[in-house]
């Protein structure tokens, strides 16, 4: 009887030994220790035992059956521990891999120089106002003193959508819309898309951009002009640009000027950017036409006021140096990242 417990633990030691998992285990504690197992069998025997021999017998037989259970205990434990291991390393985080991109969007170069100078007029009192890119013949046109047959309406060759209808060549439409609308004193800027049919080239495009401005009140006069786009000039190009009117003609201001500032690339001595001028003409203005003011049902005897239309991409291209008009419009990644 003590050779083959002898046995049995042998077996059911090396048994244990080689088992790979818990169900092998479950399997080896029914065949030893389960209500049929090996062990058990044994244990059952000790009845046909002497009452002499049975207590000696009995201990080892219990010792036999302790010492499996804690083999089949250290096993499993073993074994779980290796699966947890086996689990983290599969679970690893490699901390070195590059991680994945985020995307952000950015600011399209002509929306950062807009809301620059929005920030710059309305820091000066001025609010923004909008009109509509579909415009009529009368706001575009008529009451800004451009009749039908106009020789000025040469100026600008307009995209036509019906008899009355077209796409808006200028933001001074919205001049019109504001003095209808708001009595004086009035001080408005109007950013926004400009159209005419004009051929694409490295500084025209059919598509740009305008920032319209406009003040009414009384006694306004051409100083308060100059006072504000020289203000203007200074926040966007540094405070020594200098800034030149020259004369020029729009039918719906009286007088009229072109406005030029000192090339910020040379400082005016002349350069690739300013063709050699030394200046860089940024924009139209003048003194409200009194038929535009008459046609908005304000008084030109009592009030007056200036209107100037700002050449966003210019400012843009000359800003950020950039050498083509086009580029502002391809959508072209490589190009827009870098603003
Ligand atoms: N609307 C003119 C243009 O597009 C610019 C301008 C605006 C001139 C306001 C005078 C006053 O050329």
């Amino acid at each position: 009887m003590k050779e083959t417990l002898e046995k049995i633990k042998a077996a059911a030691e090396s048994a244990l030994n080689a088992a790979a998992d818990e169900s092998e285990i479950e399997n080896l504690r029914v065949k030893y220790l389960g209500k049929k197992g090996e062990l058990t069998a044994v244990l059952k025997q000790m009845g046909s035992l002497s009452p002499e021999e049975r207590p000696a017998m009995g201990q080892l037989v219990n010792e036999a059956k302790q010492k499996l259970e804690t083999l089949i205990a250290d096993k499993k434990s073993r074994l779980k521990s290796k699966a947890t291991e086996l689990k983290l390393k599969a679970e690893t985080i490699d901390i070195t891999m590059p991680a994945k991109e985020i995307k952000t969007g950015g600011l399209h170069p002509l929306n950062h120089v807009v809301n620059d100078m929005i920030d710059i007029f309305q820091s000066m009192g001025f609010d923004v106002v909008d009109g509509p890119e579909v415009e009529t013949d009368y706001y575009n046109f008529e009451c800004l003193n451009v009749p039908a047959d106009h020789p000025a309406r040469d100026m600008q060759d307009t995209f036509y959508l019906a008899e009355n209808l077209l796409l808006r060549t200028q933001t001074s439409a919205a001049q019109i819309r504001t003095m209808e609308n708001r009595k004086p004193p009035i001080r408005v800027i109007c950013p926004g898309r400009v159209f005419r049919a004009d051929e694409v080239d490295a500084t025209h495009s059919p598509v740009f951009h305008q920032l319209e401005g406009l003040v009414v009140d009384k006694g306004i006069t051409m100083c308060d002009l100059k006072g504000v786009l020289e203000q203007f000039a200074h926040e966007i190009y540094g405070s020594d640009t200098k800034v030149r009117f020259r004369p020029s003609f729009f039918p719906f201001t009286e007088p009229s000027v072109e406005v030029d500032v000192s090339c910020s690339e040379c400082g005016g001595k002349g350069c690739r950017v300013c063709k050699g001028a030394g200046w860089i003409e940024i924009l139209g203005a003048g003194m409200v036409h009194p038929n535009v003011l008459r046609c908005c049902g304000i008084d030109p005897d009592v009030y007056s006021g200036f209107a100037f239309g700002i050449g966003i991409d210019r400012i843009t291209t000359t800003r950020y140096k950039i050498s083509d008009i086009r580029l502002l419009f391809e959508n072209d990644k490589r190009f827009l990242e870098q603003f």
